[in-house]
């Protein structure tokens, strides 16, 4: 399967009007079930894992399990570093082969953050890679990264200077969307994605799509959000599908790991087909 820059995946996105689904995977069932509904959809899709998920398996060995099981499929994607604050994992990730790293520097102040993700950015071009930029906390904890906690948020000025300053090739802005559940409908600052995007071009990228209506995301990929990006819903669809099946399985008491996987792999790659389908990016690629 074809890797694609980022920037080219997402301006071509921007370009077709539709946004492409950016799922965070947690292991090779996952990597497969995302990857086999892209092909099911013809989808580009973003492949993303958590600094969890890279410590997990170690750099190589990821990404070794990517290409081995992207190599089988013929649609464009990109396999990209979710909220990574810590610059030696960003490191590993690029001398490994990600073609995209989330520089998430936000717990620094703003001026530090820039400075670093100027950095950042020509390490990635050096590697052919590259970054998603960000300089407000998305609410929620993911994957072991974040706080419940709001934080502070900037001026849109500040958002626009620190885009175009630093070159990044996508931004996270905070809009009052949160990683996880939502505990009510999100409110979301729709009008802030169309500012940064007509200030400088770069499309956004848009953190906890779970729970958002369908409604709010068709607005949002109008708007801007290219990266729309996916993680609870794959948590869930994989916990809850292994669940059911282990109940089952109790039942009957008949215990055969293969059929589990089965069930699990349907699952995520339906919840990956109907997202793909929702955003517009199916019959893309
Ligand atoms: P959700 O877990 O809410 O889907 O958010 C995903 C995300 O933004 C990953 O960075």
């Amino acid at each position: 399967m074809p890797v694609v820059p980022l920037h080219e995946l997402l301006a071509t996105a921007r370009t077709g009007g539709y946004g492409v689904a950016a799922i965070n995977v947690v292991n090779d069932l996952s990597i497969e079930a995302v990857l086999a509904a892209a092909a099911q959809e013809r989808a580009p899709v973003v492949l993303q894992t958590s600094v969890k998920t890279v410590k997990q398996y170690g750099a190589a060995p990821l990404h070794a399990i990517v290409s081995a099981i992207a190599d089988a499929i013929d649609v464009p994607y990109v396999l990209h570093l979710d909220h990574c604050p810590d610059r030696a994992v960003i490191t590993d990730c690029l001398a490994n082969g990600w073609g995209s790293v989330l520089f998430d520097a936000h717990d620094l102040d703003v001026a530090e953050n820039l400075r670093q993700t100027i950095e950042v950015v020509a390490e990635a071009r050096a590697a052919g890679a590259d970054v998603e930029g960000e300089i407000e906390g998305i609410q929620g904890v993911e994957d072991g990264i974040g706080s419940d906690a709001r934080t502070k948020q900037q001026t849109l000025e500040i958002a626009i200077d620190f885009i175009r300053r630093s070159g990044v090739d996508v931004f996270a802005p905070s809009i009052g969307n949160a990683h996880g559940r939502y505990t009510q409908a999100p409110v979301l600052d729709a009008e802030r994605i169309t500012a940064l995007v007509a200030a400088t071009g770069v499309p956004q990228a848009l953190h906890g799509g779970t729970g958002m209506t369908d409604d709010q995301f068709r607005d949002l990929i109008a708007r801007g959000c290219a990266k729309v990006n996916i993680s609870t819903a794959l948590k869930e669809a994989y916990m809850k599908s292994g669940w059911e099946f282990l109940r089952g399985a109790a039942e009957r008491d008949v215990w055969d790991p293969p059929s589990l996987f089965r069930a699990q792999r349907q699952a995520v790659l339906d919840m990956a087909a109907g997202h793909m389908r929702l955003f517009g990016s199916a019959g893309r690629a």
